[in-house]
């Protein structure tokens, strides 16, 4: 399936795994690229030097194109680890809150691509004219931190605003094939899927997550500022109800996140066998799409079965009108 999305990233398929903190690590990462699809890592969790370990673990798995996410709101750390990306052989960095005016023209020195997550077609407007290449328009339907415009309403207005210019990428509630096939007939050239590659074996994941997503329907997440200080969907759980009734106890983002990891209630990063975690108040962020994952699958098998998916389901919906 070619887009403008597969052909400036070089890959098969227009399916991207997103650059979720705590989660998209090595294995995953190489697993989606070596099936065609761009794997992204997450890398928010991870200290410089671990990102550099995961980038040559992810190298040694596959020789096709992977990207960084990055969380631009650490500004201490961007320079440095652009430049690790940079070195490491990315060819994307994916931005992952606000654009990364400092970065974009070494990034475009190295030919590596500036991708851009956005809620709001005015972020999309602001990314593009800074010099992005690629926009990610999430609408809160997914999980992670997340805005308030759905992904449906987001995504084509994103399109006629940006679309002319740089490849659009829909998130936010994807799981599957008809997900793929339904964003690209809102004008968008591929998509952004988080929560259903969690329930993968090759993703990192804290004890207990895996389980959760595959028990809560799609009416069990909730956005909260209970776990960062920033809205965030996640499982509805002890900890999104207790915020909910004690708003006067929330701080502002960054200090709700270090509460959060002195509370014992978020252990993003961790790996199975990380003791202390109580899936009753642990912050296991998710999208509305949790409802339909109903058991684990290979990530490459999600990529192949995405893209079948959605050939089917574009075929089907032109027999329907024509
Ligand atoms: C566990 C988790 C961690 C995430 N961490 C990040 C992050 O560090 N940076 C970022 O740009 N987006 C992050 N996101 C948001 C994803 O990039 C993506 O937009 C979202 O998962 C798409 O919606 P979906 O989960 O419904 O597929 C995260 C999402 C999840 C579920």
């Amino acid at each position: 399936m070619r887009t403008r999305l597969t052909d400036v990233l070089g890959i098969e398929h227009p399916v991207m795994l997103a650059g979720m903190g705590g989660v998209s690590y090595s294995k995953l990462v190489a697993a989606v690229s070596e099936a065609g699809g761009f794997g992204c890592f997450g890398a928010s969790t991870m200290s410089s030097e671990e990102m550099v370990a995961e980038m040559r673990a992810a190298r040694a798995l596959t020789d096709k194109p992977f990207g960084v996410d990055l969380l631009t709101a650490m500004p201490d750390r961007l320079l440095t680890d652009v430049e690790n990306l940079i070195r490491e052989g990315a060819s994307v960095f994916a931005a992952g809150l606000g654009v990364p005016r400092d970065v974009i023209s070494l990034c475009h020195e190295h030919n590596v691509l500036v991708l851009s997550m956005c809620g709001k077609v005015r972020h999309a407007v602001a990314a593009v004219e800074a010099g992005c290449d690629i926009v990610v328009a999430q609408g809160t339907e997914a999980g992670g931190h997340t805005g308030q415009v759905a992904t449906m309403p987001l995504v084509p207005q994103v399109v006629d605003a940006v679309g002319d210019r740089v490849p659009v990428v829909a998130a936010g509630g994807i799981f599957d094939g008809r997900g793929l096939a339904a964003a690209l007939a809102l004008g968008a050239d591929g998509v952004w899927v988080g929560t259903r590659f969690i329930a993968t074996p090759e993703a990192r994941s804290a004890p207990g997550y895996k389980d959760a997503l595959l028990r809560t329907m799609e009416d069990g997440t909730a956005i909260s500022r209970a776990f960062t200080g920033k809205t965030l969907r996640a499982v509805a759980n002890q900890t999104t109800r207790h915020f909910e009734e004690h708003p006067e106890e929330l701080k502002p983002f960054p200090d709700q996140l270090m509460a959060s990891m002195t509370g014992g209630w978020m252990h993003l990063g961790a790996d199975e066998r990380t003791p202390g975690v109580d899936p009753d108040r642990e912050c296991y962020p998710a999208g509305q799409g949790v409802g339909a994952i109903h058991e684990l699958a290979s990530a490459g098998e999600l990529v192949r079965s995405i893209v079948e998916q959605a050939e089917q389901a574009l075929a089907r919906a032109g027999a329907t009108v024509g």
